[in-house]
C-alpha cells in the first residue's frame, strides 16, 4: 500500500472556483453535431431536432460553457453558410476533416440548443481563410439589438433577441501547420489584434481569447505566445492552450502522469504572459483559456477510421464516424488528474473546455437512431462540476512517487479540493495512479470542525475485468461510480483508502472551527 498525506487549511485558498472551467466543445466534426446533439427524426428528438437523451446527459455532466463551431473546422468556415432557410444553405467541402458539411445546423440552431442545455456560448471566428470584416460582421449579427442590416437579418432569420455572446476565440490553433490558413506568430498576432479591435468596436462588452500554442511540444511554444501577446495584450482577455494525452508505446506510467505536463504547460504560459505584462508595462493580468483538452488516441486503435485514412482513400462523407474513442478506466483516472490540474490553477485558468462533447473523443456517446450513454471519463467531470463549489483550497500534499519516462518521478496520489462555505462542505477529488497498489491517504483539515461524510464514491476497475474496460452500447454502465467504503472522519482528520488505479470523490460536512 502506498501512502500520501494532505494538509488543508481553511485560510489557504487559491480563489473562487471559476465555473467556466467546466466547459466543453462542439465542433462540426464527425458525429458531434449530426447524430450527436442534433438528429431530427430520432425518437428522442424534440421539435427542433435536438436529441433529448443527449441533452439530459449534457445537463447531468454539468457543462457551463460550450465552444463552437471548431476547432480546425472553423478555419475554413463561412458563418453565413449556416444562417437563413435551411433549404437554401450551401453544401460545402470541409477541408479540415475531409467531409461534406450540409450546413443544416448553424448559429441559430446552436444558440437554440445552448439555451436548452443551459450553457454559455463561446464562439470561435475564422482567422484562417477570413479576417477582420467577417469577424466584426458576425459580432454585429449575433449581438447587436437591431436597426442595422445584419441585426435585422438575424431577426428575419428567426431570432428577435440578440444572442448576447460574450466569449469569442480569435481563430483556432493558428500556430499549427495543419491549420487551414496557418500563420506565423507575427502574421497571426497582427491579424488577431485588428480583428479583436474591430469586434470590440461593435460590442465593447465581449471577452476575447488569443490563440496560443496547440500543445507544449510545439517547436514555437513560448516564442509564439511572446510575439502574439506582444501585439494583442491590450485587446484580449485570455490566451488559449490545447493539450491531448494518450497511452502510447505501452508507456502507461507517463500517461498516468499527464497532469504533470498540464501543470508545466499552464505554469509556462502564465510566466510568458506575466513577462509581457512586465515588459509592456501593462497593469492587467491576462488569464488562461484551456479551451481544448482531453485524452485522445491519435495513433489508431483497431477498428478506428482516422480522418487521414478517409482522406487518403479520397472519400468525402457527410458526418462520418471519426475518432470515436472508447474510454477505459485508466483514461478516466487521467481525466480526473487533468481536472485537478485545472482546478489547482483556478486563479489563472478561467476557462477550460474538454474536447469534445458527444461521440468525437467525448464523455457522451450516441448512436444514430439508437441510444446515448456515458463513457468512463464522464464521471470525474460530472462529479467535479457538481461538487467543486466555493473556494479552491491550496493543498500541501506529500505522496509516495513513481517513475515515468517522460516526466521523471511523479506523485502516486493526485488531489484537489474545494470549500463551499454556504453549503458547509469540503469536497476532495483524489486519483490513485498506482497500477497495482492501493493508497492510504490521510487528510488533516485545519480550521474546520468536521461532520459526517456526505458523499464518497470511487471509479475503479470493475471486478473481474481489467484497466482497459470501457462502456459501450451493450454495456452502458460497466464503468461507473460505486460507493467508497474505506472512509473515516473524526476530529479534523479524514482517512481514505483508494483502490489501485482509481478516481474518487469525498465530500464532508464542515463548519469553521
Ligand atoms: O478536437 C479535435 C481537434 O483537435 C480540433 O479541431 C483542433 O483544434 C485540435 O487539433
Amino acid at each position: 500500500m502506498s501512502r500520501a498525506s494532505i494538509t488543508i487549511d481553511r485560510d489557504f485558498t487559491v480563489g473562487p472556483v471559476p465555473r467556466r472551467i467546466f466547459g466543453n466543445f462542439v465542433e462540426h466534426m464527425g458525429r458531434c453535431v449530426y447524430t450527436g446533439i442534433y438528429e431530427p427524426g430520432h425518437p428522442e428528438a424534440d421539435e427542433n431536432g435536438y436529441r433529448r437523451d443527449v441533452l439530459d446527459l449534457v445537463k447531468e455532466l454539468g457543462v457551463s460553457v460550450v465552444r463552437y463551431p471548431g476547432g480546425n473546422f472553423v478555419s475554413g468556415y463561412n458563418w453565413e453558410d449556416g444562417i437563413g432557410p435551411v433549404e437554401s444553405r450551401p453544401r460545402r467541402l470541409d477541408g479540415a476533416w475531409h467531409t461534406v458539411e450540409t450546413n443544416a445546423f448553424g448559429l441559430h440552431e446552436f444558440a437554440g440548443w445552448a439555451k436548452k442545455a443551459n450553457v454559455e456560448i463561446m464562439e470561435a471566428i475564422n482567422l484562417g481563410t477570413r479576417g477582420v470584416d467577417a469577424a466584426r460582421e458576425l459580432v454585429e449579427y449575433a449581438n447587436h439589438p437591431g436597426g442595422t442590416y445584419l441585426s435585422d437579418l438575424r431577426k428575419k432569420n428567426g431570432s428577435a433577441d440578440p444572442f448576447g455572446i460574450k466569449l469569442w476565440c480569435l481563430g483556432n490553433e493558428m500556430d499549427g501547420p495543419w491549420q487551414i490558413g496557418h500563420k506565423t506568430a507575427e502574421e497571426y498576432g497582427r491579424l488577431a489584434q485588428e480583428a479583436g479591435k474591430a469586434m470590440r468596436l461593435v460590442d465593447p462588452s465581449i471577452e476575447l481569447v488569443a490563440s496560443g500554442s496547440s500543445n507544449r511540444g510545439m517547436p514555437t511554444f513560448g516564442s509564439w505566445e511572446q510575439t502574439v501577446l506582444g501585439h494583442t495584450y491590450d485587446v484580449v482577455d485570455y490566451v488559449s492552450l490545447h493539450a491531448y494525452y494518450e497511452e502510447k508505446d505501452g508507456d502507461v506510467a507517463s500517461f498516468l502522469a499527464s497532469g504533470v505536463d498540464m501543470d508545466l504547460f499552464i505554469d509556462g504560459v502564465i510566466s510568458t504572459a506575466d513577462a509581457i505584462r512586465a515588459s509592456g508595462k501593462h497593469s492587467k493580468y491576462l488569464n488562461l483559456s484551456f479551451d481544448e483538452w482531453n485524452v485522445w488516441y491519435q495513433t489508431a486503435r483497431e477498428g478506428d477510421d482516422l480522418p487521414e485514412a478517409i482522406e487518403a482513400r479520397g472519400e468525402w462523407h457527410v458526418h462520418p464516424r471519426i475518432i470515436e474513442d472508447e474510454y477505459n478506466v485508466t483514461d478516466a483516472v487521467v481525466v480526473g488528474t487533468l481536472l485537478n490540474s485545472l482546478l489547482r490553477h483556478g486563479d489563472r485558468v478561467s476557462i477550460a473546455n474538454q474536447a469534445q462533447l458527444v461521440n468525437v473523443i467525448a464523455p457522451i456517446r450516441s448512436e444514430e437512431n439508437g441510444s446515448a450513454w456515458r463513457q468512463s471519463i464522464f464521471w470525474p467531470f460530472a462529479r467535479m462540476s457538481e461538487l467543486a463549489r466555493g473556494e479552491i483550497l491550496r493543498l500541501a500534499t506529500t505522496s509516495d512517487r513513481f517513475d515515468t519516462a517522460k516526466y521523471g518521478d511523479a506523485d502516486l496520489v493526485d488531489a484537489s479540493a474545494t470549500w463551499d462555505e454556504e453549503r458547509g462542505r469540503v469536497a476532495l477529488f483524489l486519483a490513485n495512479r498506482g497500477l497495482d497498489e492501493a493508497a492510504d491517504v490521510a487528510v488533516a483539515l485545519r480550521g474546520f470542525d468536521t461532520g459526517r461524510v456526505t458523499r464518497a464514491e470511487v471509479l475503479q476497475i470493475p471486478e473481474g475485468t481489467d484497466r482497459f474496460t470501457t462502456n459501450d452500447e451493450q454495456h452502458q454502465d460497466r464503468v461507473g461510480l460505486i460507493p467508497l467504503n474505506d472512509v473515516t472522519v473524526e476530529a479534523g482528520a479524514l482517512h481514505v483508502t483508494l483502490p489501485a488505479l482509481s478516481w474518487a470523490v469525498v465530500e464532508i460536512e464542515v463548519t469553521k472551527a
